[in-house]
């Protein structure tokens, strides 16, 4: 068994020593030295020697190996160097680079944030880990209001400083109207975008997790008229010039009067189609005059101040904007998805 080893070494050395170019080396290379090469079929019979014999020629075969690898490579350095031929082929395809992008949510989210910000407004953020009080009860939805079933929540069981066992999921960005005015005061133009969690029982337009934005405006003197104007500029900006926007009365227990903004149906310009249900309208934004209690809460005199406050769901509005017909989409992680934005 030794002598088939240094009779394959000697033989392959001055097969080397007669290397014309790289095909022979490509050649040699595999003939001896891959695994299915004479060394590699050799090295695989080492196993059935007994005892002491089959470690003696093991480190042997090992040691052999590495002399036979290593003269290879220095021959092929060598070649390497000398011919313009080298072993990269130009003419394959490139592999192609893997950058990421944006996730849909996000890039209606920045289109946003644009727009508010060449309005004058912050960009805010808040705890996703929420109190009760800055989520329900100072946004006028105190403990016990049947309003709180529009939300339900994921309590978690937690102290806060207190000692109260009052945090849970923010259900919506609202708290942050709160957290806003009581850190800037007024006047105040603030939208906050966020991620809220609802205790939902999930299907294709209802996720657990979803994402908002919200806004505010505070000051002396708001009122319908500016709420109605500035719903019109996001509305033209989201889908276009001749979109047109409409208010219905809808109750929110922070604004009064509260009422749902829709805009003409973007695909069918208000024909009426599929997305639309046939209405011609898409509802999109929550909104109203800011309720005198949470101005209070705010920190606020609501006989000097008055605000309007407006809520967008940017799942939603991506969901329409890309045509995406499942909200669980966007998180379930599935690459063929998140690969198309
Ligand atoms: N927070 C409301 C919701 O999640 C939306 C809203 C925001 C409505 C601001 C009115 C004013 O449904």
């Amino acid at each position: 068994m030794k002598d088939k080893l240094y009779k394959l070494k000697q033989e392959f050395l001055v097969k080397l020593s007669e290397v014309k170019d790289l095909e022979n080396l490509k050649e040699l290379e595999l003939r001896f030295l891959s695994r299915k090469g004479e060394l590699g079929e050799l090295m695989k019979n080492i196993k059935d020697l007994s005892g002491d014999l089959r470690k003696e020629v093991g480190q042997v075969a090992n040691k052999i190996k590495n002399e036979l690898q290593e003269s290879f490579y220095q021959v092929s350095a060598k070649f390497i160097k000398n011919t313009n031929n080298t072993l990269i082929d130009p003419t394959l395809p490139g592999l192609k680079q893997q950058s990421g992008h944006l996730n849909p949510i996000t890039l209606v989210q920045n289109e946003l944030e644009d727009l508010f910000s060449s309005l004058g407004f912050i960009i805010e953020d808040g705890p996703e880990l929420e109190s009760d009080y800055f989520n329900f009860t100072a946004l006028n939805v105190p403990p016990l209001h049947p309003a709180r079933d529009m939300q339900d929540t994921f309590y978690v069981d937690l102290k806060n400083s207190q000692g109260e066992r009052d945090l849970l999921m923010r259900t919506q960005t609202s708290p942050v109207q709160i957290r806003a005015m009581l850190k800037y005061g007024a006047p105040l133009k603030v939208v906050i975008p966020g991620r809220v969690f609802r205790n939902e029982a999930t299907d294709a337009r209802h996720e657990h997790t979803f994402y908002q934005l919200e806004g505010m405006i505070v000051a002396k003197d708001i009122n319908f008229s500016n709420l109605k104007s500035l719903l019109e500029i996001v509305g033209k900006r989201l889908f276009g010039p001749d979109t047109k926007l409409r208010m219905r009365p809808k109750f929110y227990p922070f604004v009064e009067p509260g009422n749902n903004g829709e805009y003409t149906c973007f695909l069918c310009q208000g024909q009426g189609c599929r997305v639309c249900k046939n209405t011609g309208w898409l509802e999109i934004v929550g909104a109203g005059l800011v309720h005198p209690d949470v101005l209070r809460a705010g920190g606020l005199d609501p006989e000097v101040y008055s605000g309007l406050a407006f809520g967008f769901g940017l799942t939603r509005l991506a969901m329409l904007k890309y045509n995406i017909n499942d909200a669980r989409l966007f998180s379930s992680g599935d690459i063929k998805f998140l690969e198309q934005f």
